[in-house]
């Protein structure tokens, strides 16, 4: 079968990321100027790369198409999420950037009161999201709670906290990893795992001894060091135009990053080692009798790309 390759699979998630996420206000709430801001970012684009790792995840196991509305509606909760991470990130207090997915940033485009309500309003909006599908679904209840440790202190929060925490420092490769593995593999995680947590009414209990599950994990913590790797080298290489952020601000604001830890050589190298962990895991789903040529595409994508 012909597959995909990596833009006619953004532009498929697109195509169903949408719908799902103009569902997540009603009319009435969106006359309120956060929910207007909140909005703005959620639609501003952006790459819709944890949508789409759900999908993958999804087809490379053959999940049961009848969780596939659930799947949607867990993608765009995280969506929501990531979008929250991203609004608080760009805020004066924290990186101070004015882009973002080739737009003003939230606090610029609606003042600074607004964007952190903005955020919050997202990642509140976001927890109701998950409380109601546990109503609906008990046997989510795993699922959601893991989506909702992945935002907070041992997850995206947790890694923020390091960072912020970080700067004008001199810090380990070890506290570096954990940095990067909270503040952006966290979130990887939760698009990687979600779909498989849904079908299998994954329980806390179970989680760490099932095989699929703890490959799933090890694959999201590779795609996840391998993505902010990248995401350290494009903001030294790529200009504020190819992104649609601003770029040479990590050296500006004495961030720990790859590229300043280990140089931009090395930063390099390593992105290319934790590739070759990832098509290491791939191949163990392929030998267990899963089609991986899409999440290869997109592991070529996230060492490759330019935005
Ligand atoms: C940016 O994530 C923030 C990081 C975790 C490095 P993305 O590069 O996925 O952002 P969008 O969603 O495409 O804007
Ligand atoms: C932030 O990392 C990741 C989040 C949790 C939002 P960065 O600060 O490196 O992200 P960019 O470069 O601003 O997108
Ligand atoms: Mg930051
Ligand atoms: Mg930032
Ligand atoms: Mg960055």
């Amino acid at each position: 079968m012909e597959r995909d390759s990596i833009n006619a699979l953004m532009e498929k998630t697109e195509q169903w990321i949408l719908p799902e996420l103009e569902n997540v206000f009603t009319l009435e709430e969106a006359e309120d100027i956060t929910v207007k801001a909140a909005l703005y970012s959620l639609y501003a684009g952006g790459k819709r790369l944890r949508p789409l790792m759900m999908y993958l995840t999804s087809d490379m196991l053959k999940l049961d198409f009848d969780i596939d509305a659930d799947v949607k509606y867990f993608a765009a909760t995280l969506e929501m999420l990531h979008t929250y991470s991203l609004i608080h990130d760009d805020l004066p207090a924290l990186d101070n950037d004015d882009l973002r997915r080739g737009k003003p940033t939230c606090h610029k485009a609606f003042g600074e009161g607004i964007a952190v309500l903005a955020g919050d309003l997202l990642l509140n909006k976001a927890m109701e999201r998950l409380f109601l599908m546990c109503e609906k679904h008990p046997g989510y209840t795993y699922a959601a709670s893991a989506m909702a440790e992945n935002s907070g202190i041992s997850g995206m929060l947790g890694g923020q906290s390091i960072d912020i925490a970080s700067e004008d420092k001199e810090i380990s490769l070890e506290l570096l990893t954990e940095l990067q593995r909270k503040k952006t593999g966290a979130f990887i995680e939760a698009a990687v795992v979600t779909p498989y947590y849904l079908s299998k009414l994954m329980k806390r209990s179970d989680s760490a001894k099932d095989e699929t599950a703890t490959d799933l994990r090890k694959l999201a913590e590779h795609i996840g060091l391998a993505f902010q790797i990248k995401d350290d080298i494009l903001d030294v290489t790529s200009d504020r135009e190819t992104l649609g952020k601003s770029t040479g601000k990590d050296i500006r604001d004495s961030k720990a990053t790859f590229v300043t830890l280990l140089g931009l050589e090395g930063a390099k190298k390593r992105l290319e080692d934790e590739s070759d962990c990832i098509r290491v895991i791939l191949d163990k789903f392929d030998n267990n009798g899963f089609d991986t040529t899409d999440y290869r595409t997109l592991t070529d994508f996230l060492v490759n790309r330019d935005r």
